[in-house]
């Protein structure tokens, strides 16, 4: 086992990336840090991170997920952060984290996508994405030339004020992730089909009375709302006017097999 790629997704824009590139690097494992045992990686060569930017840092269960890890320390590292276009600081938290462990973040990209936070707005105009796609495409090409290398490449970031600003709010945030999920709810079109239980990520989700409920468990990647086939979930007030939004070359059974097939 050569090159081993851990992931974390909640609408696919990761696993989407993370396949991208092991198709670029010629083949890697991929592996979701919520099934994968951190130790998976032991004799690998090459180990990536793929995982979104959730309130300009790391998401809950990556930052659980490192904590975990132990590696080589001559092991070639990199990282992809897909976000929406504020990277902020989230992979010098990354860098951080892992030279805590004794291990270098050898390279870390900042991949932009559409974004999926529903609670600020519904899917971006099918046109801006399919920009966002094509954009992403070539970064990804770019990224894979440094890690086919084995290249020190940049460890990217957002502008000074973003990393001072929004890095506040990710701490004063970081602790009630588990609780936001008190603003979902549910409405009459449920069907009952339980596709939301199962593609949780953090097993946050349980039918009760033909309804979902949710444990507080939450880990805000919003795969829940996104994906249920009936757009019965919303999230405060709002949602029920926006549009859904899901890579969409990544399908259901690809979200559902990642997190284990539940
Ligand atoms: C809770 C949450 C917080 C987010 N925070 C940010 C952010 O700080 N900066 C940003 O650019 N995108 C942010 N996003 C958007 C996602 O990073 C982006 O849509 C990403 O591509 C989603 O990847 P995924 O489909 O693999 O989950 C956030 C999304 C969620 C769900
Ligand atoms: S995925 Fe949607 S329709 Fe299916 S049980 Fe969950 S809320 Fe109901
Ligand atoms: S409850 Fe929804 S948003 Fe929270 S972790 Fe599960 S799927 Fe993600």
């Amino acid at each position: 086992m050569k090159t081993v790629v851990f992931y974390y997704t909640g609408t696919g824009n990761s696993l989407w990336s993370a396949r991208q590139l092991a198709e670029k690097l010629g083949g890697a494992k991929l592996l979701h840090m919520k099934c994968a045992d951190a130790l998976a990686a032991g004799e690998a060569e090459v180990v990536g991170f793929v995982f979104p930017v959730h309130v300009w840092g790391l998401p809950l269960p990556v930052v659980e997920f490192v904590k975990k890890l132990s590696l080589r320390p001559e092991t070639y590292l990199f990282a992809l952060a897909v976000n929406a276009g504020q990277v902020s600081r989230t992979l010098v938290q990354l860098q951080e984290m892992l030279a805590r462990r004794g291990l270098k973040l050898a390279a870390g990209f900042d991949i932009v996508l559409p974004s999926n936070y529903i609670p600020w707005g519904g899917a971006a105009p099918a046109e801006k994405q399919q920009e966002r796609f094509a954009a992403a495409r070539a970064r990804l090409e770019e990224a894979a030339a440094c890690i086919s290398a084995r290249e020190a490449g940049p460890v990217e970031m957002g502008p000074l004020w973003q990393r001072i600003v929004f890095t506040a709010i990710y701490k004063m945030s970081f602790n009630q992730v588990h609780k936001m999920d008190k603003d979902f709810w549910c409405d009459d079109t449920c069907n009952a089909c339980e596709i939301c239980v199962r593609i949780c990520p953090a097993g946050n989700i349980e039918m009760k009375k033909g309804r979902p409920a949710w444990k507080h468990q939450c880990e805000q990647c919003l795969a829940c709302i996104q994906w249920c086939p009936q757009e019965s979930i919303q999230f405060g007030k709002k949602t029920p006017a926006y549009e859904r939004y899901r890579h969409p070359e990544v399908s259901l059974p690809d979200m559902i097999a990642g997190v284990g097939g539940r």
